[in-house]
């Protein structure tokens, strides 16, 4: 009985937690959709020092990162994406409304950049050149959808 009570009282208590996490409209949505491209960042980040010989290139690192980029193109982002959670209403996001217009590309620009990915990660492991060649398509298809849809910083 005893644990039982302590059980539902951390139930209550993670509940309170998610409904602060969650006072901002959209907290939690936005901040996992930024976690995910931070995620791709550190990733391309190291291909990219690689590419630029900032870093000593390393085919197993390489190639990991590479893989990590195309696992983050495959996770689910349903649910982080809801109409209403844009810059325009949520100043924490820089997600543009054009996201979710009519006939948006933003399904199109996430193909190109899966397959940029796929490419890189069939080149990353090979060696420093072939990792080089697969460099400007990849960040052009990070680039390309920012530009699109994504307000600008200020
Ligand atoms: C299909 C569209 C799309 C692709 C592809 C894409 N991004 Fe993004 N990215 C966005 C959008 C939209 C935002 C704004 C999210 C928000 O603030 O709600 C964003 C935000 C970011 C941010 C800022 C996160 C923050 O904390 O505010 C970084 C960094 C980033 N992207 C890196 C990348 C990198 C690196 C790649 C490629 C390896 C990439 N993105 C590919 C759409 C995309």
């Amino acid at each position: 009985m005893k644990r039982l009570i302590a059980g539902a009282a951390a139930v209550v208590a993670l509940a309170a937690g998610v409904a602060l996490a969650q006072d901002a409209p959209f907290g939690m949505e936005i901040k996992a959709r930024q976690g995910l491209m931070a995620y791709r960042a550190v990733n391309i980040g190291v291909l990219a020092g690689m590419a630029k010989g900032e870093m000593e290139y390393d085919a197993a690192k390489a190639k990991a990162a590479a893989d990590a980029l195309v696992y983050s193109g495959k996770v689910d982002q349903s649910m982080l994406w809801p109409p209403g959670s844009g810059n325009s209403g949520n100043p924490a996001s820089t997600a543009a409304e054009s996201i979710w217009a009519d006939g948006s590309n933003i399904g199109e620009l996430s193909g190109n950049y899966a397959a940029a990915a796929d490419a890189m990660a069939a080149a990353a492991g090979t060696d420093l050149a072939s990792l080089q060649g697969a460099m400007e398509a990849l960040g052009g298809s990070c680039g390309a959808c920012h530009k699109a849809h994504r307000v600008p910083a200020n």
